[in-house]
């Protein structure tokens, strides 16, 4: 607190002491700069955010479930490489997908609705694709993450 309020002045004027009069001589150059700068920020923001979250996770092969484990049309949620929730479906006979379980609208995790074929955010509505992870409906900007899946014998393998 300063020393220099009298009794009279609030303490605002001093810790704020820019006139009404004053905040509205905000000049179009000034303006211009400042949505310029915002501008940026968020085209800059959403460079970095899509380079995070578009590019799979790498790591080693891992064994995830072995083949018979999983009925057609089931999932099960598992980690990869080691923390990373993800979910693997079984699409068809021979067919399976995974995915990082991580919606990317915000990372709420998602769920597989078997009778749609359909993976479902259930936070804010958004649907992707079982059989590509693609956006079908909602907010999610993008796809989800998809990992490559192998069976080899009796294992089903991400990695
Ligand atoms: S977090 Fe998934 S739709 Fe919003």
């Amino acid at each position: 607190m300063s020393d220099q309020t009298t009794p009279s002045e609030p303490a605002w004027k001093t810790q704020y002491p820019i006139r009404q009069t004053a905040e509205h001589k905000t000049s179009r150059r000034g303006f211009t700069k400042l949505i310029g700068a915002s501008l940026l920020a968020a085209a800059g923001g959403y460079l970095i955010k899509d380079k995070l979250f578009t590019h799979p996770i790498s790591g080693p092969k891992t064994v995830v479930a072995k083949v018979g484990e999983l009925e057609v049309g089931a999932s099960k949620l598992f980690k990869y490489p080691e923390t990373q929730p993800c979910i693997l479906i079984r699409l068809a006979e021979n067919e399976y997908v995974a995915y990082s379980q991580a919606c990317t609208h915000l990372m709420c995790p998602v769920h597989y609705d078997g009778a749609k074929q359909q993976i479902v955010c259930p936070c804010h509505s958004g649907y992707f694709d079982a059989k590509t992870g693609a956006v079908l409906a909602g907010p999610p900007p993008r796809p989800l993450p998809r990992y490559k899946v192998t069976v080899e014998g009796e294992q089903i393998i991400v990695g």
